[in-house]
């Protein structure tokens, strides 16, 4: 056991906000923490011990940072594996979690080989791999870029013949395989934030309820107002796959609940995620404290929820009016990232609020 408490120093690839609270949950346990990140005074530098500047995907600054940490760690799922690869024993997460999730073929091949249940979908290479395949799937449906999507971006919702030009002119512009996927008539958006140690014990917070505006997450109520039965089996599915993947610390899975009850799994993101924000003050245990015990293998507790929650992302200049709100308001937690520049869109912060009238904090709410 003594050896555990001898790993002292984390370092995390990646500068931004998932950066700057693994951090912050990090520094209380003691431990130090190095950022690799090329951006100066980025989130996570504000609070970190030492800064690497460098680019992710650079041999030399991630050897740099492997020789001043014991333990690695990710915050976004773009990170090149192969570079990662030879130091993936003290890289608890491991790359077999980000080869799976940086690349939708990858992921669906694994939940496929897991038996997870997901939408129907079909690998696009050209346009004549479009017409066979939408056949197949019919409409509606989705095209989406294999890699390096977010928030939406390099997708094409194609609902009749009429949406096909958009979707030939994004197989033409992206320079990879696509997938085409089944349209999930959702009747809510959860996920699952889990976090798992090397000794194989779990974390789970409360199912999280999402709604997305412009495809960026709008606002997360948890405990997610779905059926018991329904949270059971989100959470077993979760389980499932961070024991498929051997995987250490925190990881999020997006599901579509349908009318049935049944679920649909959507994506997965091996790492803490925008939806589980909640957990800082809505829980007994955050998912950046479960992170950390998680890589570093320590015990992992069951997480109590403190009541329910509300999260609320603050996007451009909602950060500046959530903070001139939240001086009349002792229950709001505003966070603030530390970005430089408050850009259209861009996640600048969050509110949560813990609350026994979900009901009434949205109404107050209302005006974001
Ligand atoms: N197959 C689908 N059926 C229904 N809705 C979908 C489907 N795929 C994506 N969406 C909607 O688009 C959003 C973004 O898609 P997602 O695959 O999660 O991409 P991103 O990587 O951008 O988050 C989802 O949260 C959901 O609202
Ligand atoms: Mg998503």
């Amino acid at each position: 056991m003594a050896e555990l408490f001898n790993q002292y120093r984390i370092g995390i690839i990646g500068g931004g906000q998932l950066g700057r609270m693994m951090v912050l949950a990090a520094k209380y346990m003691g431990y130090r923490a190095t950022i690799l990140d090329p951006t100066l005074d980025c989130p996570a530098v504000q609070v970190a011990d030492e800064h690497i500047v460098g680019d992710y995907d650079d041999p030399k600054a991630i050897k740099h940072l492997t020789e001043c940490s014991d333990v690695l760690t990710y915050e976004f799922e773009n990170v090149d594996a192969a570079v990662l690869a030879p130091y993936e024993d003290r890289l608890p997460q491991g790359t077999k979690a980000l080869i799976v999730a940086q690349d939708r073929i990858n992921e669906k091949n694994f939940f496929e080989d897991l038996n997870i249940p997901i939408a129907p979908w079909a690998e696009i290479h050209c346009g004549g791999c479009l017409n066979a395949n939408l056949t197949e799937i019919g409409y509606p449906c989705v095209l989406k870029t294999a890699r390096g999507g977010y928030d939406g971006k390099g997708q094409v919702v194609l609902k009749s013949d009429e949406d096909k030009a958009a979707a030939l002119e994004l197989i033409n512009d992206y320079d990879g395989t696509l997938v085409l996927e089944g349209w999930v008539p959702f009747v809510k958006e959860i996920s699952v934030v889990i976090s798992r140690n090397k000794r194989g014990a779990c974390s789970i917070q409360p199912v999280a309820e999402n709604i997305h505006k412009n495809n960026i997450l709008h606002l997360t109520i948890a405990p997610a107002r779905v059926a018991q039965n329904v949270q059971d089996e989100a959470k077993k599915l979760a389980t499932q796959i961070v024991e498929g993947l051997d995987y250490a610390g925190t990881l999020a899975i997006e599901m579509f609940l349908k009318e049935d009850g049944s679920l649909v799994i959507n994506e997965m993101a091996p790492r803490p995620h925008n939806s589980g924000h909640f957990s800082i003050e809505g829980t007994q245990n955050s998912q950046f404290d479960t992170h950390v015990r998680g890589i570093m293998n320590l015990a992992m507790p069951e997480v109590v929820a403190n009541g329910q929650s509300v999260m609320l992302n603050l996007l451009g200049d909602e950060l500046a009016q959530a903070q001139v709100r939240s001086i009349d308001e002792p229950t709001w937690h505003v966070h603030d990232y530390g970005k430089a520049e408050a850009k259209p869109g861009r996640k600048m912060g969050h509110l949560t609020i813990v609350t026994n009238d979900v009901e009434k904090t949205l109404e107050k709410l209302g005006e974001f």
